[in-house]
């Protein structure tokens, strides 16, 4: 199985499950990671599992991973296996009602990403993951690390 990853990080964190994921697929065939903004959706179909990360900022993922997944043309990822996981704070440690009430309307970046993979033609192969920071510069909550490599291990049939 090929798989690429191909994420976006603005303080490092995402960027770091992404390589736990990758070095957990690096096990099973062929694993590549690159950020959203230098990889081109046209070298897709070169890969059987294709997962996208970002971080959640304003309830979403960051731009540059929407303009990437808006420039995969319709129907590319038809026969490919998709994932989609974001980074995110835990609501439960913040203490603040409206932002409660925000995250319940506007959730978190996975499933935005997983929603536009699938409508190229992907297929779902789990559910999407969101892996927790401390605080918005990170670091991860401990264990994350290797939750994500779990995760991998799951899309890879080995979960
Ligand atoms: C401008 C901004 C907006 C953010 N909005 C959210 C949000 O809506 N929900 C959330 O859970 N975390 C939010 N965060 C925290 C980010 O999820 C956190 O910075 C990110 O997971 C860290 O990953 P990175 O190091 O890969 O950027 C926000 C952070 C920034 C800087």
């Amino acid at each position: 199985m090929k798989s690429i990853i191909v994420y976006e990080s603005a303080f490092g964190n995402t960027e770091a499950i992404a390589f736990a994921i990758r070095d957990t697929l690096q096990q099973f065939g062929e694993t590549a990671a690159y950020r959203a903004g230098e990889f081109s959706p046209a070298q897709l179909s070169a890969y059987d599992l294709i997962v996208a990360g970002s971080p959640t900022q304003k309830f979403n993922m960051l731009p540059d991973m929407r303009t990437f997944l808006d420039t995969i043309p319709p129907g590319a990822l038809a026969g490919r296996q998709v994932a989609a996981f974001d980074t995110r704070i835990d609501i439960h440690k913040v203490n603040n009602r409206f932002l409660t009430l925000m995250v319940k309307l506007f959730g978190y970046a996975a499933a935005p990403i997983a929603r536009k993979l699938t409508k190229k033609g992907g297929k779902l192969r789990q559910n999407p993951a969101g892996f927790f920071v401390e605080d918005t510069k990170g670091p991860l909550t401990k264990g994350e690390l290797i939750r994500a490599g779990k995760w991998a291990a799951g899309l890879a049939g080995n979960g």
